[in-house]
């Protein structure tokens, strides 16, 4: 027999954090955990739920790929003619999530995204494989289209197009820079006590850090 979903349950019990061990910095804390998630072979490590939200206060949310942490900054890459690309337009301040569930760890992070700079997203496009730069250069990202055929042709016609050439960034695809002011740290516990740590930006451009119940 199937186990019903409200069975569906483990206990946590491979860590725990403590103000003692935990970084004074929240970037060499996100950094760490990152490593080891990297280490420990976890599906996508780099993966993140980015939540914007709406000119009407709607919130939605999305995966993408974290493809830096520099200058006390998380990049990611898009559209900035998607969904998401639009809410960020009208309003920049967004939410990071990431989960590990081999190491039962999640990190939350929230923050104001800004548009990197044209050569910070022309360097990394210039990285993407072929058929990606394809990809971005021809899709309408959220956009509604007719069919998947639609999508195809667009690509078959653009590989021809630039047979040979150069394959520049399009200017409605770039980098997101996430400037964080909150940080929350989780590590899955016995009993469901699990260990939170959560970092907030003080105006002196310091953190502070406090325990949260679980
Ligand atoms: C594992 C994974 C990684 C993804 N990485 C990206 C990414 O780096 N950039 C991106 O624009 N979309 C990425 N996507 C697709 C997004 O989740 C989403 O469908 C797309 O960006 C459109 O979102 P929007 O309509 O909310 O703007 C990824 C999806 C998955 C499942």
């Amino acid at each position: 027999m199937e186990t019903p979903i409200s069975e569906i349950r483990r206990e946590y019990s491979k860590g725990k954090l403590t103000q003692c061990t935990i970084h004074d910095n929240p970037f060499e804390q996100f950094v760490e955990w990152l490593d080891d998630a990297i280490i420990h072979k976890e599906d996508e490590p780099t993966a993140m739920i980015v939540a914007t939200v709406s000119a009407e206060g709607f919130p939605s949310t999305r995966t993408v790929l974290l493809k830096g942490v520099e200058n006390n900054q998380f990049i990611f890459f898009t559209n900035y003619e998607s969904r998401k690309g639009k809410q960020l337009a009208g309003n920049p301040y967004i939410s990071l999530s990431f989960v590990w569930h081999k190491l039962e760890r999640q990190v939350h992070i929230e923050g104001k995204a800004e548009k990197c700079p044209d050569k910070v997203s022309d360097t990394y496009f210039a990285t993407r494989p072929y058929k990606s730069k394809i990809g971005a250069r021809i899709s309408p990202q959220s956009q509604v289209i007719s069919s998947r055929m639609e999508i195809m042709r667009a690509f078959v016609k653009e590989v021809f197009k630039l047979a040979g050439r150069d394959i520049k960034r399009p200017d409605n695809w770039g980098g997101f820079a996430v400037t964080p002011t909150r940080f929350e740290f989780w590590q899955g516990r016995e009993s469901r006590l699990h260990d939170r740590i959560q970092y907030i930006l003080q105006k002196d451009g310091n953190w502070i850090q406090e325990r949260l119940a679980p």
